[in-house]
């Protein structure tokens, strides 16, 4: 068996910077994964972050396991900054969450929790398109994977109609998966009324949405951006929120995510929270600890959280400056085509429209690297690099058509 085994084909976005790496280009350009630059081309460690780890090296007393949904404290930081902190517990009893390594693991856990409570062969709703490891974790998770519409190619928009008409008719239990915002791959998001109506959908229906909310404060500020989640909530929805740190806290390599589940009652809370643990404890048994007590402290004390939301801010003015910037370099060599989209679509993708031969094209004759599918991390793009890559898309938009 060993000696028969064929390779399995690289990874659509990861498998991305093993090969810009591996390119020996001068030029290359990695667009690929989804990790925020700033205009230098780095990824630094947030300076709030890097307080919190100094801070916590002192302190640190035990390296003795945390318990196995992880630590009280950034369960309750979790949800204060996902619901909004009041007087009362941010979820009011109904609200449990889960230390989990990364909105990944946080999706294999809901997973992993859907198939036991569920059984195997239990389904799960995906956008088309959608980030593609949505599926490969569902599918790990023995769930069957079904699609509902979602992008309009033509309009670069919503597609509402066919967005609606599939959730209604989704079976009661089945679990969909929504992004909360910054849609990956298509930067296309759900709108206020959107979210209104899916409250209402889930709710009347009882199927589960599970809420990827891998970018909060990447298109508004946390708050905003957490919005749909508040909404759900107060509607009384059953639902799931995969949370991740990767990206507005930098966190990418630190692992930290949770999984949030908000139940009917105080009494059911408990008990699929019970199920989440069991779930926990046989993928990886119980957390790491550096990366969640990082963002506890950085969530707890009154002045990291300030710097962490001008950083945050830092990161999303950038988002948005290279949208214009963009947009502006690919209007002035294609003043026949409408690039104004690039400026709508929110988060750290730009789903371009161009085609898998455009895109491998790119790759091959100039370096840059983007996902076949023609999305683009916008802040792969700086000063040094946005005119190479805006001349490199006209040329090869003429070339292939
Ligand atoms: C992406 O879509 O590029 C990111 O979410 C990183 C990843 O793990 O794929």
């Amino acid at each position: 068996m060993w000696r028969d085994t064929q390779p399995a084909p690289p990874d659509p976005i990861l498998g991305l910077t093993e090969a810009w790496k591996a390119d020996p280009n001068p030029q290359k350009v990695n667009l690929g994964v989804g990790v925020y630059q700033d205009e230098q081309g780095r990824t630094p460690v947030l300076p709030s972050v890097k307080a919190a780890e100094a801070a916590l090296l002192g302190r640190e007393t035990t390296k003795a396991y945390l318990p196995i949904a992880g630590e009280p404290e950034y369960a309750r930081r979790v949800e204060e900054l996902v619901f909004g902190a009041g007087d009362r517990p941010a979820g009011g009893g109904r609200v449990r969450t889960a230390y989990a390594p990364g909105g990944t693991g946080a999706l294999r856990v809901a997973g992993d929790l859907a198939a036991a409570l569920g059984g195997r062969g239990h389904t799960v709703w995906l956008s088309t398109p959608t980030w593609p490891n949505h599926r490969g974790i569902f599918s790990a998770a023995g769930l069957e994977t079904r699609e509902y519409p979602y992008f309009h190619a033509a309009t670069g928009s919503l597609d509402r109609d066919g967005f609606r008409a599939a959730l209604e008719r989704v079976p009661v239990g089945d679990l969909v998966v929504l992004h909360a915002g910054c849609h990956n791959p298509t930067g296309v998001d759900l709108e206020e009324p959107d979210w209104e109506w899916v409250a209402a959908t889930a709710q009347a229906r009882g199927w589960i949405p599970v809420v990827d909310a891998a970018y909060l404060g990447f298109a508004g500020t946390v708050e905003q951006d957490a919005a749909p989640l508040r909404r759900l909530l107060a509607a009384g929805v059953n639902f799931l929120v995969a949370v991740s740190f990767s990206k507005n806290m930098s966190l990418y390599r630190e692992r930290v995510g949770a999984l949030v589940l908000a139940a009917a009652d105080t009494g059911s809370a408990d008990a699929i929270f019970s199920h989440v643990k069991r779930v926990i404890r046989v993928l990886y048994s119980n957390p790491a600890a550096h990366g969640a007590l990082t963002a506890t402290a950085v969530l707890s004390d009154a002045l990291l959280r300030s710097m962490w939301d001008r950083e945050v801010a830092e990161m999303r003015a950038r988002l948005a400056a290279v949208r214009t910037a963009f947009s502006d370099a690919l209007s002035a060599r294609m003043p026949d085509r409408d690039f104004g989209f690039i400026r709508r679509q929110r988060g750290l993708f730009s789903f371009t429209g161009l085609t898998p031969a455009q895109t491998t094209r790119l790759r091959e004759r100039y370096g840059i690297y983007m996902t076949v599918d023609g999305r683009v991390n916008v802040v792969g793009l700086t000063p040094a690099n946005l005119d190479y890559v805006a001349d490199a898309i006209a040329e090869t938009i003429r070339a292939v058509a």
